[in-house]
């Protein structure tokens, strides 16, 4: 998230002050109408309009005080004068006064929940949005650490092994013990190459535009199939195309990381891949047959990643940037499945 400009955030501060101006106005024009009026209940409700105005724009604590200036211009002179000002005729004296009571209790609780809502609503998009900030940040970082390797390590090892496969047809004659160390040597090469080559697949980001991410999902699931006798049922119910690209990539990393589990330690014979549209976002499922594990409690998983398994963590991690949850459920020879909420985000 880019740091506000000196000027700019001058400005937001002097709107702010014009519009808490601007309240405070409107609550004292309340009152001047309250007082030259007749029947004075009945212009009660609309300091609601103010106050509540006020608190979703500054908060509980602001909303409280702005509660509490209507409360003293409207109370003030009601404990002055007595119930007598409430209204000139003296018929309605008691409802008038049981209308004042619910009004006194009334503006304050509104002005402290409307305040409420908007600070925890504004604080959840505010993380929402510094989360997906932090998400780009880590795609960005991810392209640099493929494209350093591909130019570094990819090509030094590359050498490697066209070096060792020269030395292989140049030993051609040579003694059996020597061929056979230097075609080990080969296949050593041969074997980084191939790792370095899918590390890189797995870090570049994939295609995210709405429209090439189902092709996207499906090439994963498609290259999960080649590499494993796992058979795999995939269930694409949600568009995504409303959703922003944080959270795009939160699904096609946690599908990643999940998929790559199955194929490194479940053991599984069939594992099921399921995304559907939820209320207010997407419902991300990964389960499979295969042996499960000892699921360590949530305060642990952070010591787990520091003894180099990552996975699960950094999973979790992404949901969490995202304000969104994320259930992991496996027992020993249960199997596993991974369930992850993923709210909407529309940057
Ligand atoms: N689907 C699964 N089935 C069985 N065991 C699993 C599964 N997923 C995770 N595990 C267990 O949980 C451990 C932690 O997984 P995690 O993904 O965090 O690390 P990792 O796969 O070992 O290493 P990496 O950092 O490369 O992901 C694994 O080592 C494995 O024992
Ligand atoms: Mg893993």
């Amino acid at each position: 998230m880019k740091p506000l400009s000196g000027a700019l955030r001058y400005r937001l501060l002097r709107a702010r002050y014009l519009l808490a101006s601007l309240i405070v106005l409107a609550i004292l024009a309340g009152a001047l109408f309250y007082y030259y009026l007749d029947a004075r209940t009945l212009l009660l409700p609309y300091f609601f309009l103010p106050v509540t105005a006020g608190a979703v724009l500054s908060g509980r604590i602001k909303g409280l005080a702005y509660a509490l200036l209507a409360i003293f211009l409207v109370g003030g002179p009601v404990m002055f004068w007595g119930s007598e000002f409430l209204h000139r005729g003296t018929a309605h004296q008691s409802d008038e006064l049981a209308a004042l009571g619910a009004w006194l209790f009334l503006l304050p609780v509104s002005a402290f929940i409307v305040g409420l809502v908007s600070e925890l609503g504004g604080n959840r998009l505010l993380v929402l949005g510094l989360g997906a900030d932090a998400m780009s940040a880590v795609e960005r970082e991810r392209k640099r650490m493929a494209f350093d390797i591909h130019d570094g390590i990819a090509q030094t090892a590359n050498t490697a092994l066209m070096q060792a496969e020269v030395l292989e047809m140049l030993a051609e004659k040579a003694d059996p013990e020597l061929r056979s160390q230097i075609r080990s040597v080969r296949d050593t090469a041969s074997l980084a190459v191939g790792e370095i080559r899918t590390m890189i697949g797995q870090l570049r980001p994939p295609a995210l535009s709405a429209s090439e991410f189902p092709a996207t999902l499906h090439h994963l699931i498609e290259d999960f199939v080649e590499r494993t006798d796992i058979k795999i049922e995939f269930d694409l119910a949600a568009d995504l195309s409303g959703h922003s690209d944080s959270v795009r990539i939160c699904v096609f990393r946690v599908m990643q990381e999940a998929l790559s589990n199955i194929q490194n330690h479940a053991k599984a014979s069939r594992a099921y891949v399921g995304l559907n549209e939820a209320r207010g976002g997407v419902f991300l499922t990964i389960r499979d047959d295969g042996v499960g594990f000892e699921v360590p409690a949530l305060n642990q998983l952070l010591a787990v990643t520091s003894q180099s398994h990552h996975g699960l963590a950094s999973m979790q991690e992404r949901v969490w940037l995202l304000t969104g949850r994320i259930e992991i459920e496996s027992r020993p020879q249960e199997g596993t499945a991974i369930r992850a909420f993923i709210p909407r985000y529309q940057a």
